[in-house]
């Protein structure tokens, strides 16, 4: 049984199936994920959840002041393979890249801004003159490389470092890129023998490239999207001219995004092809810094209402300096993942006030800043460096009679990291007596019950007496009615209510005796372990109101 609590959390999602590596018969391929029959309930509980709670049942009345009290959000569905000048006018062909770093021995390769280099100093009495000789490499903190290579970590380095006798300490630390160029030459990665094999940053586009067609040639190329915002973005007109919406509106799409990640890591957290939920909401540009506001507290309670505490949860506003050049605000819902170190988060979603950035790249041609300005970027031949589309995609508001271009904040949530999130959060241990009033240590998921993978067990006390058929009727009263059941007769009572809360299951019914006399029966509730007696033709209606 591993230790860690994200080494038990990785270990029960594969034994139960909720997760698998993708093509794990062949060694699995990095960065690719499986789920399995009970991950695919919850994945699909998540995605729901959010698709009801953003388009379905969407009926939000408290929009910031002058707005319109209700509003429309609508779905689409759009191609996961897009025009190519979809990602060159969107800015994706050119900056949507990653600084990497290839070890020239190891020939591993690690994202620059995860690469932390700690100095290797010869000290002396007077610490102001210890006389620095290089650098280590680490991804993470350098306590978790050390502990992983035990003594042998300062023997290699002296060895790399050719200092054999002399006493060699690691001194203050500091990012790779911001290394001058001779120090990089310095660098020592602790898997490799040598110093010096990390080579300089260079940029890595992240998006997976593919041909349509038969012929493999440049005119052919094209990407698997990165993200699902533009698949919003392009059908602006079309949503508006085929329905009724008026602005304020949003139109949302749950859907796969493909990046071809350096370092893919952390479970599914970092993954190459993963799931994205996400809503642009155009508004009046006077209007959009009160929509930023409002979306970003509404996605931050989202989580919130999912049973994610407020210790785990933090909302981070971005300085200046991390914004996007064209971004006026973006925060975002950060999860106290447990594969991080205390006091660190992992982003779960990103709010950004986009402003008119998107339409008007999409009408104009690739946008970049100059003096403060959004302004139409020109290739050598003073042409636009990428042409837009040329379709008007400004708004006409016949009340007020005026014609601007909606600004445009946008939720971007990813579906696989709420998805472990979700799972990590409800992680429980717990000490349960068994049938013998010995202590057992209970493993639960204490999911919210709308994100339990199985709503409702059903079990007949004993394989006998007819309570197995009794158990069948009630078991086959849940899938009529829609809820995710299952059924167990195999072992005593206590190891199959231990298998339900392993897995998350809210609810458990047993059929006993009273349940032939009296047509009762008894339901557990998994959280307080409270049994309520109640009545068979009851019991749907019980677990129905209880599931929300
Ligand atoms: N349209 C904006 C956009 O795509 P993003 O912050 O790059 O913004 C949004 O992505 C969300 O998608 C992230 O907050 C994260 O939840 C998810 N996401 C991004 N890259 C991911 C990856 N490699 N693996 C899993 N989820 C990812």
């Amino acid at each position: 049984m591993p230790e860690n609590r994200m080494d038990k959390i990785v270990a029960l999602a594969k034994r139960r199936g909720f997760m698998f590596q993708s093509s794990e018969i062949y060694g699995g391929l990095n960065g690719f994920w499986d789920y399995g029959p009970l991950g695919v309930e919850l994945k699909r509980n998540v995605r729901n959840a959010w698709w009801s709670d953003m388009i379905t049942e969407h009926d939000e009345l408290s929009a910031p002041p002058g707005a319109p009290e209700a509003f429309d959000m609508v779905g689409v569905e759009t191609s996961i393979i897009m025009h190519p000048q979809v990602w060159k006018v969107s800015g994706h062909y050119d900056l949507f890249a990653d600084k990497l770093v290839d070890c020239r021995e190891t020939k591993t390769r690690f994202r620059a801004d995860h690469l932390t280099c700690y100095s290797v100093v010869i000290p002396s009495d007077d610490d102001e003159a210890n006389t620095r000789i290089g650098f280590v490499a680490a991804v993470g903190t350098l306590d978790d490389f050390t502990a992983q290579l035990g003594k042998s970590f300062l023997k290699r380095l002296q060895t790399a470092f050719g200092r054999d006798k002399a006493e060699v300490q690691i001194g203050d630390q500091q990012p790779f890129a911001s290394l001058a160029v001779y120090e990089r030459a310095t660098v020592w990665n602790p898997a490799a023998k040598t110093v010096g094999t990390l080579t300089d940053p260079r940029d890595f586009n992240l998006m997976f490239e593919t041909f349509t067609g038969a012929l493999q040639s440049d005119e052919n190329k094209a990407f698997l999207r990165p993200e699902t915002a533009q698949g919003m973005f392009v059908n602006f007109k079309n949503v508006c001219d085929s329905s009724r919406v008026k602005l304020p509106f949003g139109i949302a799409q749950i859907g796969k995004s493909f990046r071809n990640e350096i370092t893919p890591r952390n479970f599914t957290f970092r993954s190459r092809e993963f799931e994205q939920m996400e809503m642009e909401f155009f508004c009046h540009p006077s209007q959009s810094l009160a929509w930023y506001q409002y979306w970003r507290d509404r996605r931050y309670n989202w989580y919130i209402n999912l049973g994610i505490p407020k210790e785990h949860l933090i909302l981070r506003e971005h300085a200046k300096d991390e914004l996007s050049h064209y971004s006026v605000g973006t925060a975002d819902v950060e999860y106290a993942f447990p594969f991080l170190g205390a006091g660190e988060y992992g982003e779960l979603e990103g709010v950004a006030h986009r402003g008119d950035f998107d339409l008007r790249s999409h009408m104009e041609g690739k946008l970049c800043k100059q003096d403060g300005q959004l302004v139409v970027e020109q290739g050598p031949d003073g042409k636009p460096k990428y042409q837009g589309s040329g379709k008007d995609l400004s708004y006409f508001n016949d009340q007020t009679r005026e014609r601007f271009v909606p600004h445009v904040i946008e939720p971007a949530a990813g579906c696989d990291r709420a998805t472990l999130a979700f799972l990590c959060e409800a992680y429980h241990e717990d000490q349960q007596p068994d049938e013998k009033g010995a202590m057992q240590e209970r493993v639960m998921l204490k999911l919210h019950p709308r994100l339990a993978p199985i709503k409702v067990a059903v079990f007949p006390l004993i394989k006998k007496d007819g309570m197995p058929e009794k158990a069948t009727a009630i078991y086959r009263d849940f899938k009529r009615a829609g809820i995710a059941v299952a059924y167990d007769q195999q072992a005593a009572i206590g190891r199959r209510y231990r298998r339900m809360d392993e897995i998350g299951t809210p609810f458990c019914v047993t059929v006993d005796g009273e349940t032939l006399t009296a047509d009762t029966v008894t339901i557990r509730n998994r959280d307080t372990l409270q049994q309520d007696r109640v009545p068979v033709k009851e019991l749907v209606n019980y677990v129905q109101e209880r599931l929300r």
